[in-house]
């Protein structure tokens, strides 16, 4: 028997305002793509905003549903509609945002465990890392360099 240890490396910058300019810029999109989501069940908005490489920055909120296993996370909303528009783009850069009205998201969210499988597909199919920054409405935002870090031994295609 050997033991596996997997680590795992995420930089956290304190607020909104130590981030580099073009990603608070992103942040910035994402607050207004949160703004604009449909989530009347869980009252907890999620706006994500994608970096491309053709210059292409697609935004993403979370869509619910009165059935709801039927509703979509922002991060898979977004990815999928950028996987549609442009499928030979590649995605640079993820930045997430969530609030609710139930009470106050000081730390940063992060991507569910779904939204994780979606964006590894992404990562893996397009061979460059994706930069992924999460935060709540306020606080500290989270970045990780490569999905990787979020999803270690991750079920990808060499399973198949
Ligand atoms: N949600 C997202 O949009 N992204 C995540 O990564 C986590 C959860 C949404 C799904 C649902 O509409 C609400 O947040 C509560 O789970």
């Amino acid at each position: 028997m050997k033991q596996i240890k997997i680590e795992t490396v995420l930089q956290v910058f304190d607020s909104i305002d130590e981030l580099p300019v073009n990603i608070k810029s992103l942040m910035k999109k994402a607050v207004e793509a949160r703004s604009k989501a449909y989530a009347p069940y869980s009252k907890f908005n999620v706006g994500t905003a994608l970096l491309l490489d053709n210059g292409e920055v697609v935004l993403g909120n979370n869509q619910e549903n009165a059935s709801y296993p039927s509703g979509l996370c922002a991060e898979r909303t977004a990815i999928y509609y950028a996987g549609a528009q442009y499928p030979q783009a590649r995605i640079l850069k993820i930045v997430i945002t969530a609030t609710s009205t139930q009470k106050p998201t000081t730390s940063p969210i992060p991507p569910c465990g779904a939204c994780r499988q979606a964006i590894a597909e992404y990562e893996i199919k397009q061979k460059e890392p994706i930069e992924i920054y999460f935060m709540g409405e306020s606080g500290s935002v989270a970045m990780s360099k490569s999905l990787e870090n979020l999803l270690p031994f991750v079920f990808d295609k060499s399973a198949l």
